[in-house]
């Protein structure tokens, strides 16, 4: 794994460039990302462009031995370019103009805006990508940063009229498709169509369905563009996007189909923040993060990648200055970071930023040094992480073990149409991802198309739309698998299946959902040692429930290794049942002191603690070294990494 910072030489007098190279280098740093948003210096007036500063820039940083990640600039575009075309601007679901004055102001959909970014993606690529020290290419900047993927533009309701007629090509079948026989929405004519805002009660969930398709598609052909053109100029150079955390707007496995590395962009102090956590966790992690924050998106964002290569492009160094709170990370915590990083198979982790700029937006986002240039804590910290990375060497390739199907899709159904408020998909994905790494195990985050066969164990937190042949492959898979609630409970267009929910599923597993509520807090039906909150669905079944709530409900039924779950589950629950599941798939469990994850990569065991009190290994870990450690020890400190090698 290598180590890089995000650099903004427009940012600095010129004078300056050679020593932070330097100090770069001396850092342990041998990547830097630059000009994702340097349009307006590249080129200040359309067709003059200014190439100077940025060929002395790269000689520089080249001549101090750094690989350079060169940014297309098209999440910036400069004041004279919108200027010329105005509609080029996003409009927000309540139609109003979000203008110029920070960043992300464009209409993915725009076809001049498309072309404008053709246009500069290609001067650059023309220019730069032969260049021996260019080692890769990043398109644009975070897709859907700031709640950009979808527009509601003109040229996004043309371009979704266009979309629509494509898929139904006759308006006849989209009418049927949709049941526009309710509350007489029937269509006319495709041109009749608009985006699914501004409507006065909410609009049909199939048509904000297919909105949020095309949205994600609009995204998806954006990036391809831009990755077509720099592959032409540079066919030997890595192409990254850095992806968000929490964040669904688009399908990030198409995208991640155009790249070579996919890469994440990991703030976990700000995520804990501005997320669904409890007022407890927010506390107890607020200079940690939540243990399975980052290690999360490390999964995820792998699953995204078509060759498993991904890295983190941004990592928090610091405060951030975006949160409703910005504490410091504790002492320790951007060497933890970065350990994580590698242990999950990361290629590269990338801080953010070099220096912490004294003007603009982001002037109290701390970097790795001070705005006064003197190293930072973060600065620091690097070095550690560094040595620690040098003594293990190379560790080797992530283990497939455990795999969790996560689906973009899944998310947009259930968040169109969310039948309780406190049912949110993506916060279940993560729970139950939660519950397999407090039991130790290794988990890969796939999308439902992914191969299966090598994995021990699969959970399916919630998959509604689950067509026959991914039915089918789950119920054949030979190991255990879990799928949640809601899994099979709509059809393509987003109506409820002929056969109810779980649809095709009920091929395999004999049982259907016949009623379902949500629940609001203080409602709840406790069982053995868990409780159910927010969901409970209605099963019935010839076969007898698996796990049942104290009055009865039958929430989990099986046949051999293929079981259902009706019902929002707790983390007791979710540990009876992985804890079954592992025993039948042949995975060893592990029992963690609470702030403890571990997470083995290649011939490697790592454990992070996430406290801010010592944890100490040993005890019910069966998981411990027979030969020493690598790095640490058996007594982990606050915010510390210990490493040992494993033999399997
Ligand atoms: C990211 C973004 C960076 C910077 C950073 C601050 O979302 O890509 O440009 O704004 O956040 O934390």
């Amino acid at each position: 794994m290598r180590l890089g910072t995000c650099y903004y030489p427009e940012h600095w007098t010129e004078s300056w460039w050679a020593d932070d190279a330097r100090r770069m280098a001396e850092m342990g740093l041998t990547r830097v990302r630059i000009g994702e948003f340097a349009w307006s210096r590249i080129e200040p007036e359309r067709g003059c462009f200014d190439w100077s500063w940025l060929d002395r820039a790269i000689e520089t940083l080249a001549a101090a031995g750094l690989g350079i990640i060169l940014g297309t600039p098209t999440a910036t575009p400069p004041k004279w370019l919108v200027e010329t075309m105005p509609d080029m601007l996003a409009l927000d679901a309540a139609g109003q103009v979000r203008g110029f004055g920070s960043r992300r102001h464009y209409c993915f959909s725009h076809q001049g805006y498309r072309a404008e970014a053709a246009r500069i993606t290609t001067a650059l690529a023309a220019r730069y990508g032969q260049h021996p020290a260019i080692v890769g290419w990043q398109t644009d900047n975070e897709y859907g940063c700031h709640d950009t993927a979808i527009s509601f533009s003109g040229a996004a309701a043309a371009g979704f009229r266009d979309w629509l007629a494509a898929k139904y090509r006759d308006v006849a079948a989209l009418n049927t498709a949709w049941g526009n026989v309710f509350w007489s929405m029937d269509y006319p004519a495709f041109k009749s169509i608009d985006p699914p805002n501004l409507t006065v009660t909410e609009p049909n969930p199939a048509h904000v369905l297919d909105w949020r398709r095309y949205s994600s598609d609009s995204v998806v052909s954006f990036n391809r563009a831009q990755a077509d053109i720099i592959r032409a100029y540079a066919p030997d150079r890595d192409i990254f996007h850095n992806f968000m955390g929490f964040f669904t707007q688009f399908d990030h496995h198409a995208v991640g189909r155009d790249l070579d590395v996919v890469g994440w962009d990991s703030y976990p102090l700000g995520f804990l923040e501005q997320f669904w956590f409890s007022e407890a966790d927010k506390l107890r992690y607020a200079r940690q993060g939540h243990p399975d924050i980052a290690a999360f998106h490390h999964d995820l964002y792998r699953g995204c990648a078509k060759n498993g290569r991904w890295c983190v492009l941004e990592q928090q160094p610091g405060p951030v200055n975006w949160a409703r709170y910005n504490p410091a990370p504790l002492p320790g915590m951007v060497t933890l970071w970065t350990l994580e990083a590698m242990a999950h198979g990361a290629e590269l982790v990338s801080y953010f930023r070099w220096r912490q700029a004294p003007f603009g937006q982001e002037q109290m986002h701390a970097g790795l040094l001070r705005p006064d240039s003197t190293n930072d804590v973060a600065g620091n910290e690097v070095r550690a992480a560094a040595v620690a990375m040098a003594q293990l060497g190379d560790i080797g390739a992530p283990p497939k073990s455990v795999a969790l199907i996560f689906s973009y899709e899944a998310d947009w159904m259930i968040d169109t149409a969310p039948q309780g408020q406190s049912f949110r998909y993506l916060e279940l994905a993560f729970e139950m991802y939660s519950g397999l790494r407090k039991l130790g195990l290794d988990v890969d985050i796939v999308s439902p198309d992914a191969a299966l066969d090598a994995y021990k164990m699969v959970v399916v937190p919630s998959l509604p739309l689950l067509d026959a042949a991914v039915a089918e492959r789950l119920a054949t898979l030979g190991c255990p698998v879990l799928l949640g609630p809601r899994s099979g409970s709509k059809t393509c267009d987003f109506a409820i299946p002929e056969n109810l929910a779980p649809g095709p599923l009920q091929a395999h597993l004999p049982l259907q959902v016949v009623r379902v509520e949500s629940l609001r807090p203080g409602l709840h039906h406790k069982g053995d040692d868990f409780v159910v909150e927010r969901w409970l669905e209605h099963i019935e079944s010839a076969l007898a429930a698996d796990i049942s709530t104290d009055d009865g409900i039958g929430i989990v039924y099986r046949t051999n290794h293929l079981r259902y779950l009706g019902a929002w589950p707790d983390q007791a629950l979710l540990r009876q049942l992985y804890t079954q599941m592992a025993q039948e798939g042949g995975i060893q469990t592990q029992i963690l002191p609470y702030d403890v994850r571990l997470r083995r990569c290649g011939d490697h065991v790592f454990a992070f603690n996430y406290g801010t009190e010592e944890a100490k290994l040993g005890g019910a870990l069966t998981d411990t070294p027979d030969n020493g450690y690598s790095v640490g020890s058996a007594v982990v400190p606050a915010a510390g990494v210990s490493v040992w090698p494993f033999s399997a």
